[in-house]
């Protein structure tokens, strides 16, 4: 059997450093070649077996990488996040879009067997119920992030329609991680404030207080995230991006469980131009077709997830 070579663009960022290690394990670490933006130095702490510095709309620069390490799945995360893009909304386009079209061309050709793509919350807006939101409503979004998730969504159903490219997607919620920091996006709130937390004992969140958002740790996330492309086509119904509900609270409830564990901690509300993104979104989202298609599942709720976060990322402060 052909070992899988598998590429990873975003690779030390949020997602990619916690998926390359889970990759690394299952694949063997020789078989992952990371690329970012970072310098090669970063990448030292990294379960990689090649990591290279590179920009990834440099289309030929990536031709390359695909020939040399034979690549045969791709998980293509690099992006702008929600917060970054509203201050650059052409080049939010041109990262968001244009190496997505071109991996899933190199899928089109059948260089690459299986594509990985991170579309996210942002692709809802106006028009639907805050709630329980399903896997098909009106998709409107309003943010320039939402607006070229929508496009890569259906940018992967046209070249699944048309070309029987394998390309698979998970509509994040806002992502809870320690290992590697978030950055640029509107739920990051929920990741700063554990450092805050543990630093100062205190937050001042750019999320008002009642403000509720669907959230999902880490593990989980890269746990339905291999469980997703590991599940046979015929398992796989919805070709744009899956619904992922995780969790769902307010910065108010969050700080409630951080001061179970710190209780000298408190929260102010400042609220930036992120509020209006924030509440641009669902509240909660149903991922029923998820759990029926391919058994997602989760194993964190709000009360574990503050715990190991706040475990972790204490170890790793010190
Ligand atoms: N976490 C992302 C953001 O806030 C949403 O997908 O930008």
């Amino acid at each position: 059997m052909k070992v899988e070579k598998i590429l990873i663009t975003g690779a030390l960022g949020q997602i990619g450093t916690e998926l390359c290690g889970r990759l690394s394990a299952l694949y063997g670490t020789n078989n992952i070649v990371g690329l970012g933006l970072e310098e090669e130095s970063k990448a030292a702490d990294i379960a990689l077996g090649t990591y290279i510095s590179m920009d990834v709309t440099d289309s030929v620069a990536l031709q390359k990488v695909i020939e040399e390490h034979e690549i045969t799945t791709v998980y293509h995360l690099a992006s702008l996040l929600s917060g970054t893009s509203e201050s650059n909304p052409p080049l939010a386009w041109h990262i968001n879009v244009d190496p997505l079209i071109f991996f899933l061309e190199r899928a089109k050709e059948k260089k690459i067997k299986k594509l990985f793509w991170p579309s996210s919350i942002a692709v809802f807006g106006g028009g639907i119920p805050k709630t329980n939101v399903g896997q098909e409503v009106p998709l409107n979004p309003t943010t320039v992030y939402g607006i070229s998730k929508l496009a890569g969504e259906k940018w992967c159903e046209y070249y699944f329609n048309k070309y029987q490219v394998d390309v698979r997607s998970i509509r994040y919620p806002g992502l809870i991680s320690w290992k590697a920091p978030a950055g640029g996006g509107t739920t990051d709130y929920a990741v700063d404030i554990f450092y805050k937390a543990i630093q100062e004992q205190r937050y001042t969140s750019f999320i008002k207080e009642n403000t509720a958002l669907p959230m999902l740790y880490m593990e989980d996330a890269i746990s339905a995230t291999l469980k997703l492309m590991e599940v046979s086509q015929d398992q796989i119904s919805v070709r744009t991006s899956y619904n992922l509900g995780g969790m769902s609270f307010t910065p108010q409830e969050l700080a409630a469980e951080i001061k179970k564990e710190i209780s000298e901690f408190k929260i102010d509300y400042e609220p930036d131009f992120r509020q209006a993104i924030a509440e641009s979104w669902p509240s909660s989202i149903n991922d029923s077709v998820a759990k029926k298609d391919w058994g997602l599942q989760y194993d964190f709720d709000i009360t574990a997830m503050t715990k190991d976060m706040l475990l972790n990322l204490k170890k790793k402060l010190r």
